[in-house]
């Protein structure tokens, strides 16, 4: 069975509490559970690590390669202007998907540019939690590995 980690980075600890009329009122531990119930359902396995530190991310990003199949990653607003994650995606063999819960491009000026979007597999914005399902399904087709 496929195995993904998901991989949330700054202030998305924060979910539920930070600017719900952007990111909605259901917590972090909402989102988990969720996805956790939705993978059970296509015999998908899923481990959840989040950050504020972008050390920490890339660590995350560098150990993962032998562990698991794809990464579905919320770089927050590391997105917008850190090469070092951006490297960190281009150093690693498994597939990353760069996701965002919010549609960057519809906001502040400072988002529409990801640094990332380059070097992931693909993006998906602005669908909310529906989007990090997208994303997990997309890994369930092994020749996408
Ligand atoms: C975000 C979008 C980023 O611009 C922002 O800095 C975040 C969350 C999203 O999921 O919509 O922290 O990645």
């Amino acid at each position: 069975m496929p195995h993904i980690l998901i991989l949330n980075g700054p202030n998305l600890n924060r979910l539920g509490k930070r600017e719900p009329d952007v990111y909605g009122t259901d917590t972090l531990t909402d989102l988990e559970q969720k996805l956790f119930q939705f993978a059970e359902g296509i015999q998908t396995e899923l481990t959840f690590f989040q950050s504020n530190h972008e050390g920490d991310l890339i660590d995350a990003l560098h150990e993962a390669e032998e562990q698991y199949d794809g990464i579905v990653l919320n770089p927050g607003a590391f997105s917008h202007y850190s090469y070092a994650i951006r490297d960190a995606v281009a150093a690693i063999g498994i597939p990353v998907i760069e996701i965002h819960l919010s549609n960057p491009h519809a906001r502040e000026a400072f988002r529409h540019r990801s640094v990332i979007a380059p070097v992931a597999r693909g993006q998906i914005t602005g669908l909310g939690f529906e989007g990090y399902k997208l994303a997990i399904c997309y890994f369930m087709n092994t020749n996408n590995k």
